[in-house]
């Protein structure tokens, strides 16, 4: 299962590659507000970073202005993939994208029709939104599970990015239903690593060893 970090902040992106568990990136347009840098300079410099693919939101709405956006995006860097949301448009934009070897994301997915379409326009990932599912308490695992279930049944090539992760259960339970990727924020991704028995365990271990004497290397 790929990790993908969802944040435009290259600083937190240089930490985090630091573990060599990061496989790509995601951003969106909040995420570059919140970063307050310029999206080109930002992509810039998180492309020279992170070797995988890394996700450039388009913002217009029309097919001509995405596709636009999307191709001077894709100059940025080899490892841009566009993002285009899943409305008619962004479904005309990916087919466009794909036939000139762009890859595409196709965002804010939200049922499972939504993804067969993705796939048939040829989307290299899509992206169903678990967390804002649950927030209207749907299921977003659900959603997850049937894209699982429909994907394998065409051997559609697309992979699966879950997305809006709101805690470290979410990136489990789509690691067992065999999700493709999940893009987790920063602070999930830290969570991912903690547990408080790894602490208390590695305290006690720490003491003892204090009391024995040794060293490893003498
Ligand atoms: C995915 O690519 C989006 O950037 C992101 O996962 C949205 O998550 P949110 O619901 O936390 O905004």
């Amino acid at each position: 299962m790929h990790f993908f970090l969802d944040t435009a902040d290259v600083d937190v992106i240089k930490k985090l590659a630091e573990t060599g568990l990061v496989d790509g990136i995601t951003t969106n347009p909040s995420l570059v507000m919140a970063s307050g840098r310029r999206f080109d300079e930002a992509l810039k410099e998180i492309c020279t970073v992170i070797d995988g693919p890394v996700s450039a939101e388009v913002v217009a709405m029309d097919v001509d202005g995405m596709i636009k956006e999307g191709r001077h995006l894709a100059k940025i860097a080899d490892n841009i993939v566009v993002k285009v949301p899943l409305t008619f448009e962004g479904l005309q934009a990916c087919k466009t994208f794909r036939a000139e070897d762009i890859h595409v994301n196709v965002t804010l997915c939200f049922s499972a029709a939504q993804a067969l379409l993705a796939a048939k326009a040829g989307a290299t990932f899509i992206s169903p939104f678990v967390g804002r599912l649950d927030d209207i308490a749907q299921d977003g695992m659900q959603l997850i599970e049937e894209i699982v279930q429909i994907y394998s049944a065409y051997d559609f090539e697309t992979q699966i990015l879950a997305a809006s992760i709101r805690h470290p259960l979410h990136v489990t339970m789509a690691a067992k239903l065999g999700c493709d990727a999940a893009t987790i924020p920063p602070k999930i991704f830290e969570q991912l690593i903690k547990h408080p028995l790894t602490d208390k365990g590695l305290d006690g271990f720490a003491k003892d060893w204090a009391k024995t004497g040794q060293t490893i290397i003498r």
